[in-house]
């Protein structure tokens, strides 16, 4: 007769329940690609805010400065570095000053993108190749060059910036879409090869976070129609993508690995913004009704 194995209770599970009052990232050290603007420096200050040390590493050398001297006038630790995440040399020495400065590497978040817009049948293959070279390319060579330090960290993480364009279609929008597939299955890829290492490696889907990038690309009166298909009827705050993005960065998301996470107020959901037979969306018809209600009182 085979032995029984040992009951699910038996073995020891030393998670701290009480992780929403207390950091779980306390000491760890984070590696922030794109962290001089808009989600990358959320993830930094809310990195930074729960007791863990960050290099803001971005193309933008004084945006990632100020977000790091910000950072270090609340009494955290944070460093600054002139990274271009498709320079393979950029990255090495990146790395390298993180882990001669803070002695490990435990979490590399990466938000750092380029694209060009325009129809497929326009594409200039050069701006294709360099959308690849930072949108695919680069996150493989950051992970690879992290890898190492990762490998020592007690609860190392990964986490790839995507987006909802590269789930579903997104026309006019060039190489986009098709990098951000290519990153979600890359990451799909490599949560199953680094889970032997115990590396986690997840991807956050934003949908429209009102940042420095969205208010560039997206015009006033698009963003506006946005907030109309968005269920929760606003854009998303750069920081709300933060605290997806440092949970799954964080031991509170210890048996998550290998998962693509929406974080957009429900606009993936919403096939039908405007129900057939209808005018105004759910929200607008409550407020009508609301405003009928509150006129014949
Ligand atoms: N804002 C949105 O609505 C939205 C929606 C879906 C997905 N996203 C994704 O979220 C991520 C962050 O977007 P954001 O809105 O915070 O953008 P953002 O422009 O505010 O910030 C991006 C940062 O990345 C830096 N960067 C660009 N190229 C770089 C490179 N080669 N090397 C290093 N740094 C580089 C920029 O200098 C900038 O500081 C991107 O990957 C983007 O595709 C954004």
């Amino acid at each position: 007769m085979t032995e029984m194995t040992a009951a699910p209770e038996s073995r020891a599970d030393q998670r701290p329940l009480d992780w929403m009052k207390r950091s779980t990232i306390e000491g760890f050290a984070a590696l922030i690609v794109g962290g001089g603007s808009g989600m990358g420096a959320a993830c930094a200050r809310t990195f930074a805010a729960n007791g863990g040390k960050v290099m803001v590493a971005d193309l933008n050398l004084e945006n990632a400065q100020r977000v790091a001297d910000e950072i270090l006038g609340t009494g955290a630790q944070a460093m600054a570095v002139l990274l271009d995440v498709s320079k393979p040399a950029d990255i090495e020495a990146a790395v390298k000053k993180m882990v001669a400065t803070y002695g490990r590497l435990d979490v590399l978040i990466n938000t750092a993108t380029w694209s060009a817009n325009c129809l497929l049948e326009d594409v200039d293959m050069q701006d294709w190749s360099k959308a690849f070279q930072t949108n695919v390319h680069g996150p493989l060579l950051l992970a690879r060059a992290c890898l190492p330090h990762l490998r020592k960290s007690p609860a190392a993480a990964i986490v790839h910036v995507a987006s909802l364009a590269g789930v579903v279609g997104y026309a006019r929008k060039s190489a986009y879409g098709p990098t951000k597939g290519a990153l979600i299955t890359m990451s799909r890829q490599m949560a199953l090869e680094w889970a032997v290492y115990n590396i986690r490696v997840n991807v956050v889907i934003p949908g429209t976070i009102d940042s420095p990038l969205a208010r560039k690309m997206i015009r006033p009166e698009v963003l506006a129609d946005r907030e109309r298909t968005i269920p929760l009827g606003r854009l998303g705050y750069p920081s709300e993508m933060a605290d997806l993005a440092v949970f799954l960065a964080s031991p509170a998301a210890s048996f998550i690995t290998g998962q693509a996470i929406n974080c957009c107020g429900g606009f993936s959901i919403n096939s039908f913004v405007v129900p057939a037979g209808m005018t105004e969306t759910l929200r607008e018809a409550m407020q009508r009704e609301a405003r009928e209600q509150a006129a014949g009182e």
